[in-house]
């Protein structure tokens, strides 16, 4: 039987409607019955007025403070630049909103600890969006790991490539390659394998020298060790001129399993010259939306069952600290334990 609670409805706010923030509003506008967007903002008032026209959001707020000082908003959506996740955060707990943050929290962990110590003191829940863990194949990946189909895990692969690299504005304030996309591939990592103890990461500029001039990297091979003694390998570029590409594998004692790239259509053309196909979906928004429906499912159901949430602060700050002895390790050349980061 569904009590009253179960059937009550999350009254929502979200900051920043740019590429993600865009996807969240249309899917708690869309998707979601147990939610409402209430109101939103960005520092671009203009986007934001359109994307409220476009899916009927009754109020657009002049800018962040005025939609937390909101007291019929019961929790907020935080969707704007990297940058603002640790000041939003805490502005949002001081004030007894629940959190959904994109990913990262923030690269520098003082920061993150701040955060995180606010969120606890105000008993407020706090969900980081990390989608992949959400995805249909690497929820059958971690299946295979679990249910001991593969055996022990030995190797860890995933071959993540952007299409086309972000903006350099965007590249400025994202915390740079390995906290702003690779943190998807630590965090996937640890929640397939377990505990990463080691990080070695050969990194260059091969795609776009203004993003060197900007201080980052484009290309990165990394290699990790788990605490379980299995050994995994993660492959990023910022440009796979082929789409988006996000091929992964488990492999252990018993067997492998691996999932391929997503299509929009099987067809393949059979001709005297090649066998072909269309390329794969094209990036993000394309190949994840259905784990960006469910994590946003998720957070609302951890709020009208009052559970814990799926990701926790905690699961934000882990790989942030993978990243961090990622840098290190690409900047001085060698393997970093990640007993080395404080
Ligand atoms: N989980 C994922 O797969 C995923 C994918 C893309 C982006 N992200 C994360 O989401 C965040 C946004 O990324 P994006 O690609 O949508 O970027 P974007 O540049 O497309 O959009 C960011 C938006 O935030 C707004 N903004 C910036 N500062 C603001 C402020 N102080 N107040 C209000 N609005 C502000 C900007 O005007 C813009 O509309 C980043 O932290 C990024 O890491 C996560």
């Amino acid at each position: 039987m569904t009590s009253h609670s179960d059937s009550r409805t999350v009254r929502l706010g979200l900051v920043g409607v740019g590429r993600i923030g865009r996807l969240h509003a249309q899917t708690v506008a869309r998707q979601l019955k147990q939610a409402e967007l209430v109101a939103l903002t960005d520092i671009d008032q203009n986007s934001a007025q359109q994307v409220a026209r476009e899916f009927g959001v009754p109020k657009v707020a002049t800018k962040f403070q005025e939609l937390v000082a909101d007291p019929s908003i019961e929790a907020v959506v935080i969707c704007s630049a990297t940058n603002t996740h640790v000041p939003f955060i805490i502005e949002a707990a001081q004030h007894g909103k629940h959190i959904f943050c994109e990913k990262p929290i923030a690269a520098d962990l003082s920061e993150i600890d701040k955060a995180l110590s606010v969120v606890e003191k105000a008993g407020v829940k706090l969900m980081i969006g990390f989608n992949r863990r959400f995805d249909a194949d690497i929820q059958r990946l971690k299946k295979a790991i679990d249910s001991g189909e593969i055996g022990t895990p030995h190797m860890l692969r995933l071959v993540s490539r952007d299409p086309a690299p972000p903006p350099i504005e965007y590249i400025k304030v994202s915390g740079g390659l390995f906290f702003d996309m690779t943190i998807h591939d630590f965090d996937v990592s640890r929640f397939l394998f377990g505990d990463v103890v080691e990080v070695y990461a050969a990194a260059g500029v091969l795609v776009d020298p203004a993003i060197g001039a900007a201080g980052d990297v484009d290309t990165a091979m990394i290699t990790l060790k788990f605490a379980n003694g299995a050994i995994g390998s993660i492959e990023n570029s910022r440009r796979a001129v082929y789409g988006y590409d996000q091929r992964f594998e488990v492999f252990g004692s018993k067997g492998s399993a691996a999932s391929a790239n997503h299509y929009a259509n099987t067809v393949t053309v059979s001709t005297n010259q090649s066998i072909a196909r269309d390329l794969p979906l094209y990036f993000f928004l394309e190949r994840y939306t259905g784990s960006y429906q469910a994590e946003l499912g998720a957070f609302v159901r951890c709020l009208v069952e009052d559970t814990p949430p799926p990701v926790t602060g905690l699961d934000g700050r882990a790989p942030v600290v993978i990243a961090q002895a990622a840098l290190i390790s690409y900047k001085e050349n060698r393997p970093v334990r990640l007993s080395e980061i404080k």
